[in-house]
């Protein structure tokens, strides 16, 4: 027979949980026998003394049994991908279609962004008439009809993490590799995809701020997904920069489309297809995705993707009721452009919620003219600053300050992807 009290000693003290104390902690919990106060104590401790690799992958497991497990019935190879979160990280929209073109079933349960980060689920909720909740029935039925599925999380999928994550949120231990190892992958595995790729980011607008700790992430992630029989793989990928030109929610939709449909920029093209790689390699599909995707199959299955949930994927996105252009103090290259700031100052245009219930401002948002290495001229556009409420402007500019430098040279350049891990 197990106590909370014990647990908490156990690992208060340093010492590794056995498989059946993890079990036991993480199902009282889900029912509500372990109280609040009692997994607070027990989050701290696994924040200050951690968790071994096989503690970790129990305590996944366990998260995993708190709920069901979707049974995926396609006959095409499944795959998925999860991002760790950034400022500008809109990757998941084109390329869920574009893996799916090129021939796997990509199942992508999705979350609603909270802080600098955007959420996919906010972003698709800028196009007319698109819903993000869909049953288990429905997703079974568009996974096979078109391919891919960008949606909400079921109900009933690890609701020992949905719990544990929002106790985390308010008792200072969200930033603790093991404990968002297994948050991500507990809800990834439960999903029911045979491969997955972790976009894991590093930088001023990631979670994790450097590379060190993006790997040891990136290392905790692979291994958990091994531990329960799921191929993956991670990409180590660079933050500090906001990804592509446009940060919030329509703006990001609709620089999306561009790249289905030929266009986008340059770092939002090059990581969509490394991601497509590492999926259609672990799906075991030899298609080359840079094809299919300037072949417009791409953009056929994102509309027919977008139709499937309600959406309109030709109606006019929602366009501010207001908008402040930031141009460039002098002559020059931009040097830096900081992830982070830009984010926030989004977030402060109404593009982020400040806690889960707030809604969000489909218009709001900043398009980035000038990305790091752009030559400049004094009083050109930079950034341009998209909001329905005025009044968030000068929040946003003050934000802003700092954020971005100019120089007589051109900053070296950085690789976006920094590592692969398998
Ligand atoms: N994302 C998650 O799903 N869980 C965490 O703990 C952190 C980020």
């Amino acid at each position: 027979m197990f106590t909370a009290v014990d647990i908490i000693r156990a690992k208060r003290d340093g010492n590794a949980l056995a498989d059946a104390q993890i079990d036991w902690v993480i199902d009282a919990y889900t029912r509500g026998v372990v109280a609040d106060e009692q997994m607070s104590a027990l989050a701290m401790a696994v924040f200050l003394n951690g968790m071994t690799p096989a503690e970790t992958a129990r305590w996944t497991s366990a998260m995993i049994d708190s709920g069901t497990r979707l049974a995926l019935t396609v006959d095409r190879p499944t795959v998925d991908k999860h991002s760790t979160g950034g400022v500008g990280d809109k990757i998941t929209l084109p390329l869920a279609p574009l893996v799916a073109a090129c021939g796997a079933a990509v199942p992508q349960l999705s979350g609603r962004g909270l802080g600098h980060t955007g959420g996919t689920l906010d972003k698709l909720e800028s196009i007319p008439g698109w819903r993000a909740a869909l049953t288990e029935p429905e997703i079974q039925a568009q996974l096979a009809s078109v391919g891919a599925v960008i949606c909400a999380a079921t109900e009933g999928l690890a609701p020992a993490d949905k719990k544990l994550y929002a106790l985390r949120d308010v008792t200072a231990t969200v930033e603790s590799i093991p404990l968002i190892a297994s948050s991500i992958m507990s809800k990834k595995i439960a999903e029911g995809a045979a491969a997955l790729v972790l976009d894991v980011k590093f930088g001023s607008g990631a979670f994790m701020k450097t590379l060190d700790d993006a790997t040891a992430l990136a290392n905790a992630l692979v291994s958990i997904g091994s531990a329960h029989g799921v191929r993956a793989s991670a990409l180590l990928t660079d933050m500090s920069v906001p990804l592509g030109r446009a940060v919030g929610n329509a703006v990001e939709v609709a620089e999306s489309v561009e790249v289905l449909q030929g266009g986008g920029p340059a770092d939002v093209v090059d990581l969509t297809l490394a991601l497509a790689r590492e999926m259609l390699s672990l799906a075991g599909i030899s298609v080359d995705p840079a094809v299919v995707l300037a072949s417009g199959e791409a953009y056929e299955v994102w509309c027919r993707m977008i139709s499937a949930q309600g959406g309109d994927p030709t109606a006019p996105l929602p366009r501010p009721g207001h908008v402040h252009t930031v141009t460039a103090p002098a002559d020059g290259f931009l040097s830096t452009l900081d992830a982070y700031p830009v984010g926030v100052a989004a977030w402060h245009l109404g593009a982020g919620r400040a806690r889960k219930e707030d809604p969000v401002n489909p218009a709001a948002g900043i398009l980035c003219h000038a990305k790091p290495g752009d030559r400049v001229a004094a009083g050109a556009p930079l950034l341009e600053l998209h909001t329905d409420d005025e009044t968030t402007i000068p929040i946003a500019l003050a934000r802003l300050d700092g954020a971005f430098t100019i120089a007589d040279t051109a900053p070296a350049a950085r690789p976006l992807v920094a590592n692969v891990i398998r």
